[in-house]
This record gives C-alpha cells, structure tokens and sequence, in this order.
C-alpha cells in the first residue's frame, strides 16, 4: 500500500537496549550436545544476551529503549500521544504492559496498547504509527519492540534455544510537515494456515498434531525449523522484490535494508539472490541471536548512532515470523 496522506512523519529518536549476560556456544557446549562449529555454520550465531532474572527483564529492556530514544529525539515522555508495544513475553494481560513501561519513563497521558505479531511486532508498530500520524490525529508515537525470549526458551531443546536472545529496541516517530517523508509504502501480511509451525503452548490443550508425541514442556516456545527456514528464505526475497517493485526503486536507490535477525543464512541467501552488498544490509545476529520483536530495533539503533541513516535516505524494513507473519515498511528518512 503506498501513502497519499496530507502529513508526513519523521523517526526523530531511536534507542536500544539488551541485557548485560552474555550466553556464548562454549556455554551451550556445557548444557546440550552441540558445537560452537554446529551453531556458527547452521545460524551464524556466536553468542546471544540474555536477562539476569534477578535485575533484567522485558520489561526493563523496554522501559530502557523507550528513555534512550525519548532522549535522542529530545522529546518528553508527556509529550507522547501513544505509546505502542510490540513484544510476545511481556507477562502483561492487564494492563497494556506499554503503560508500564511509559510510567517506568515518567509522568504521561499517552494511549497505550500491546501487540502481538512475534518476530514481525517491530514493523508491524511501525506501519500503525505512520499511518496515524498521517491522519493527523497523533502527533508523537513511541513504536516499541521488545521480546525476553529467554523467558520462554527451553534449554534443554538444543535446536531451538541456541538460537534465541533478548533485545528491545525503540522509536519514535512525530509528525512533520512533509507529506514526502516517512513510511511511503507497506505491507503487513500472513499464512495464516501455518500458525502452528511456530507456537507458544500455555495449556495441554494447545499442543498441536505435529507435537504431540513429542517431549514438550508448557510455557516453551516450540518450532518446526527447517520449515520456517525454507519459507522465511525464499519470503524475505520475495517482499524485498515486492517494495522495491511498488515503489518504483531500485537496490541502488536504497542505502539499507534493515533485515529481522533470524539466521545470518537466511539473510545471507536473500543478499545473494538479490546481489545486495554487504554494506547495505547490516547483520549483527552474530552478537545478539534472534530477539525477535527485538530486533530490527537493535540493527537500526546501531546504523542510527554509527551516523549511517541521514535525512532523505531510503530505507527498507523487512520482518518475518510467527503467524506465520510478514511486514515491509519502506521509509524515506
Ligand atoms: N547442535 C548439534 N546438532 C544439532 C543441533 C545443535 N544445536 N540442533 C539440531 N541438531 C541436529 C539434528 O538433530 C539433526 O540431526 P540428524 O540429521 O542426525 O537428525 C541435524 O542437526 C539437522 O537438524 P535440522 O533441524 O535439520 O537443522 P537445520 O539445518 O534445519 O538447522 C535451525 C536448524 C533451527 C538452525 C534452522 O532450521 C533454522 O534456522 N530455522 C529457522 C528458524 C527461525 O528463523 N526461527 C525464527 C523465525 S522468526
């Protein structure tokens, strides 16, 4: 969908944050039968952060990022409108996790509301936001992405866990006077017939059929791989073509493509396919595993602070996972 709307929208702030332990494969090596050679050439993962429980938390991760972007765009937290949250571990039904995470910041009358589109939640906050800012109703949107995926993560499931981390990474998008500027075109789609190829079971009756002989433990993410890893390959080709086709541009117009860390293969076989350089497509999975709606928060946090994204670049957000979920977000800065 390409945007025809009388405002534009600016990302005016962008922070990050992720938890202080460190989770190496030499660690992996002492709690399940596998190698740091295994997991670097099947994932390209060396090592991931996750939460000390006693000090770190969703939660904390959020409420972090959401006061280092506030901070960088010089904005008060007061001075939010909404404040939307994308995360599937928060541990919040009621209420919106997102209004603690705005009061853990300071005082604020902002809306707040939670979202749940795994891996894709990022994105997905994204392409809501700029479509209300441009309806002029909302001026200054906090997008937030956070996941403690070590929450949910069985460690005894060798296939599985090496590859997860926890990670929150924030925005926040105001208003501008530009109509050219912001989200200029998006997608947020799905297989919905695939749901169950990547699940959280809360309850016994949640175990699906492919998992029912299985040794699985409730409240434990669970996850058929090699079938998420041949659609997110041939996926993320496929909705990097279609922006660049709706948009009407090409790769060289873009200066990044700002890719869910879920396998550095994954993204690897996309930039080949697609002759993308190196440059163009930051990759840092190798430090922080897959944080899901974490994520792409992070990778742009660090293309953001390296001085890498600058008034009037192109940029392309691509995001993937469970639903099975996609979105595309394609920004001019
Ligand atoms: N260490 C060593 N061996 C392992 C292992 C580990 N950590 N995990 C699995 N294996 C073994 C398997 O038991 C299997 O052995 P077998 O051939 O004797 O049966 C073999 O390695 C291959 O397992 P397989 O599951 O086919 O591996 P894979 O190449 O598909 O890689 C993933 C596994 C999970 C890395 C890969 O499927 C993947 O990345 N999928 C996508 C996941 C994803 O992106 N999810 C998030 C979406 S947002």
């Amino acid at each position: 969908m390409t945007s025809t709307m009388a405002y534009g929208v600016q990302i005016a702030g962008v922070g990050s944050a992720v938890p202080s332990k460190v989770l190496t494969n030499a660690d992996f090596e002492k709690m399940v039968d596998t190698s740091d050679e295994w997991i670097v050439q099947r994932s390209g993962i060396h090592q991931r952060r996750i939460c000390d429980p006693e000090t770190e938390s969703e939660y904390t991760l959020a409420r972090d990022a959401l006061k280092r972007a506030l901070d960088d765009a010089g904005i008060d937290v007061g001075e939010l409108d909404l404040v939307i949250h994308a995360s599937t571990t928060s541990g919040f039904l009621c209420p919106p996790s997102a209004a603690r995470i705005a009061a853990g910041v300071g005082p604020t009358n902002a809306g707040t509301f939670d979202l749940i589109a795994a891996c894709s939640g990022l994105v997905y906050g994204m392409n809501i936001a700029d479509t209300l800012i441009r309806s002029g109703r909302y001026r200054n949107i906090a997008v937030i992405g956070c996941d403690a995926l070590s929450t949910i993560t069985d460690y005894e499931d060798r296939t599985l866990s090496i590859l997860f981390g926890d990670a929150g990474g924030a925005m926040i998008l105001t208003r501008d006077d530009d109509s050219e500027r912001g989200c200029i075109y998006q997608t947020m789609e799905g297989d919905c017939s695939r749901w169950d190829l990547l699940y959280l079971p809360t309850r016994e009756q949640d175990v699906v059929e492919w998992d029912k002989d299985n040794p699985i433990k409730i409240g434990k993410l669970r996850m058929r791989g090699q079938e998420v890893f041949k659609f997110a390959v041939t996926k993320f080709r496929d909705v990097i073509q279609e922006a660049l086709k709706q948009t009407g541009l090409s790769q060289e117009d873009i200066s990044q493509f700002v890719c869910h860390q879920s396998n550095a293969r994954i993204i690897n076989a996309a930039k080949q396919k697609l002759g993308l350089p190196d440059e163009k497509v930051h990759i840092n999975i190798q430090n922080f595993g897959n944080s899901s709606a974490g994520s792409i928060g992070v990778v742009f946090d660090e293309l953001w602070q390296a001085g890498k994204i600058n008034r009037g670049d192109y940029v392309v957000f691509v995001a993937f996972g469970g639903g099975l979920t996609w979105a595309s977000s394609v920004w001019k800065i």
